[in-house]
């Protein structure tokens, strides 16, 4: 189509009128087009002159990045985020090519992760200008890190529930012996003091060891849900009720925000009990000096939030893709096993388990549980009090 163009200025001085409105009708409708294209693409796309003026930008673009200038301006008074202007400022200064360095930023009360791109804008063999293309990517990173979760646990399913099933069978029998070994000795009239110092530590450490197995085959074995219509926030208030104490002896102060009205949805209360709990194990873990444990609750029209918020040691960029693989521990104690339950548990109701976190700044575990959506379209006719029409009785 440019060479089109490029002909027809050429011989502009032989079209009439008409013909020459024709040509400009036709060049509108071409930038009209190349508009929509840019407009409409899931990227967002700034265009800027070898002075690194803006001259373009996309739709899509203010829906990334935080801009208040447009057109016109050095690109790094567009935007309005320190640590994507500094980046890319320092890259067009430099002329460096950059190819998917991923940023994240704080936008729209969500946290973003953003692959920014910037290539030169080459014209008639001559760099004109510069050409910088971002995605979020966000849900892509998400969706992979699911997908790592699954396949480890897919993995350990099948390479490891055997090997533990065959540790189960001896611990048992050891047990059992450490049992009769401490009766048989106690009549054998032994300094009772020293071996039953000895047996109960052998105790305690077997009681570990079948502790370690039962969680990892709890893990790896596939879940039956009873599931039954259940209240989320009659649950958690439970929860807490139970906890209170512990809480308080370790001068952590618990608050409960929980929405009202929250729509019944299919739980298996038992595990999902299971699983907030040891949430709430780890944020008192993260607070060993006390400190704040925030549960509360909301809704949509499509799903309900949990969400954990503690005022802990916080958890390092390092350390946050990998606190839901099995036998991750920052603990002494801990088995690394709690994280995987309740990412399987959640997992099994068909929701959502993420976490926002940085050293020093507490944690936010966030569970989002579907609302069916029958339940959401009679919720609707309740409102609207469109109950006749659709045929439900009171
Ligand atoms: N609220 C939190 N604040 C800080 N770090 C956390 C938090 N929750 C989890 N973690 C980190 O994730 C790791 C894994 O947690 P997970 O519950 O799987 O295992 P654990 O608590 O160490 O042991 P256990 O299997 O006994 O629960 C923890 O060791 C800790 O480093
Ligand atoms: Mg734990």
């Amino acid at each position: 189509m440019i060479d089109f163009f490029r002909r027809a200025l050429g011989k502009l001085d032989r079209l009439d009128t008409e013909q020459q409105r024709e040509l400009l009708v036709s060049a509108v409708d071409e930038i009209n087009l190349l508009e929509n294209v840019l407009d409409s693409i899931d990227v967002g796309i700034f265009v800027c002159d070898e002075n690194h003026n803006l001259v373009k930008v996309n739709k899509f673009a203010h829906r990334l990045l935080p801009l208040g200038h447009n057109e016109g301006v050095h690109i790094w008074h567009a935007i309005e985020d320190e640590r994507i202007v500094e980046f890319v400022s320092e890259a067009l200064l430099n002329r460096d090519r950059i190819i998917d360095k991923e940023i994240d930023i704080f936008f729209n009360g969500r946290k973003k992760l953003l692959s920014v791109n910037i290539l030169p804008l080459v014209q008639d063999r001559k760099i004109t200008g510069s050409l910088i293309c971002i995605y979020d990517i966000t849900e892509k990173r998400k969706g992979e890190s699911r997908l790592r979760r699954a396949e480890n646990l897919a993995a350990l399913t099948t390479l490891a529930a055997g090997v533990a099933h065959e540790i189960k069978n001896p611990l048992g029998s050891i047990s059992i012996h450490l049992q009769l070994l401490q009766k048989v000795l106690a009549k054998a009239n032994h300094s009772k003091v020293k071996t039953d110092k000895y047996l109960d530590i052998l105790k305690e450490e077997v009681d570990r060891l079948n502790k370690i197995v039962v969680d990892f085959l709890f893990a790896v074995r596939p879940m039956t849900l009873d599931l039954r219509e259940g209240d989320i926030n009659k649950l958690i208030s439970k929860m807490m009720e139970f906890i209170q104490y512990e809480m308080e002896q370790s001068n952590i102060e618990c608050r409960l925000e929980l929405e009202e009205n929250l729509p019944k949805i299919l739980i298996d209360e038992r595990l999902l009990k299971q699983a907030l709990l040891n949430l709430v194990k780890n944020a008192q873990s993260a607070m060993p000096r006390g400190g704040t444990l925030t549960v509360s609750t909301n809704c949509t029209e499509n799903e309900i939030k949990i969400s954990i918020h503690d005022t802990g040691n916080g958890i390092s960029e390092e350390n946050i893709s990998k606190i839901f693989e099995p036998y991750f521990s920052t603990s002494k104690t801990g088995t690394g096993l709690g994280l995987t339950l309740v990412f399987k548990i959640i997992r099994e109701h068909h929701g959502e388990i993420s976490v926002i976190s940085s050293p020093g700044e507490g944690a936010v575990f966030e569970i989002t549980l579907p609302i069916p959506q029958k339940e959401t379209r009679l919720l609707g006719y309740i409102e609207t009090g469109q109950m006749a029409e659709a045929g439900v009785k009171k």
